[in-house]
C-alpha cells in the first residue's frame, strides 16, 4: 500500500485477534515509533511491549488498580479482561524532561506521534490496531506498575493484532469546510 492510500484510509480496529505482528514486524513498528518528530532530539518516550505473559501481568495490574481504588466487582472484572482484547499491546509513556526550549506539552505530543506512527506501521504490514487510553493512564497503581516516573505521562495503549472484522477498504473524504481556513 502506498503512503497516501494508507494515510487517507487509516482506520482503527477494536476487535483484534492472533496473529499478532511477529518479532520482525514488531521491530519495524517500534522503529517507526522512534521516528516521531522530536524537538531537541530528546526522545521523550518509552514503549512497554506486552504479549503473552505480559498481557497476563497487565491484566493483573489493571485488576489490582480496580481493587485498590475500590471500583467494585464489575469494574474489577472489566479491568481484568481489557488487555485480552488484543494479542499485543504497546503502552507509550511520555518521559517528560525539563528543557529550556522544549515545554512539556511538546514532549507529550511527540510521544503521541509515536503512537500514530506505530499504528500506521502496523497497518502497512497488514495488521490492525486501536489507540486506547481511559482512566488507567492516570492511575497511580498502573503508573507504578509500568515504571512511570513522577513527571511521566501514559499517552496511550496501542492494541495491535489482526482485525476480526473486514472494514471497507476506503474512507470517504472529509468535508474540510469547518476545519480549514486559508490565511
Ligand atoms: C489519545 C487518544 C485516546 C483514545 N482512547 C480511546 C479509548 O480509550 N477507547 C476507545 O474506544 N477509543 C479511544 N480513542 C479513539 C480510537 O483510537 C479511534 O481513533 C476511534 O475509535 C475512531 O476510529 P478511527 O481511528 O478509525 O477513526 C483514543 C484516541 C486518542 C487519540
Amino acid at each position: 500500500m502506498d503512503a497516501l492510500t494508507l494515510l487517507l484510509n487509516r482506520r482503527s480496529a477494536s476487535r483484534l485477534t492472533t496473529p499478532a505482528p511477529d518479532s520482525k514486524a514488531l521491530d519495524t513498528i517500534l522503529q517507526a515509533g522512534m521516528r516521531a518528530p522530536d524537538h531537541g532530539a530528546l526522545k521523550p518516550w518509552h514503549f512497554v511491549v506486552m504479549q503473552n505473559e505480559g498481557i497476563e501481568r497487565f491484566s493483573q495490574l489493571l485488576h489490582k488498580a480496580a481493587v485498590v481504588n475500590k471500583l467494585g466487582a464489575d469494574v474489577e472484572e472489566k479491568a481484568k479482561n481489557a488487555p485480552f482484547r488484543a494479542p499485543l499491546i504497546i503502552a507509550v509513556i511520555a518521559k517528560v524532561k525539563s528543557h529550556p526550549k522544549v515545554p512539556e506539552w511538546e514532549q507529550v505530543v511527540a510521544a503521541g506521534c509515536c503512537v500514530q506512527a506505530m499504528q500506521m506501521a502496523a497497518l502497512a504490514q497488514g495488521f490492525g490496531g486501536i489507540w486506547r487510553s481511559g482512566s488507567w493512564t492516570h492511575d497511580a497503581v498502573v503508573r507504578k506498575g509500568l515504571g512511570c516516573g513522577e513527571h511521566d505521562q501514559i499517552v496511550g495503549f496501542l492494541y495491535l493484532g489482526t482485525p476480526t472484522l473486514k472494514a471497507p477498504a476506503t474512507v470517504s473524504p472529509a468535508d474540510l469546510t469547518d476545519f480549514v481556513t486559508y490565511f
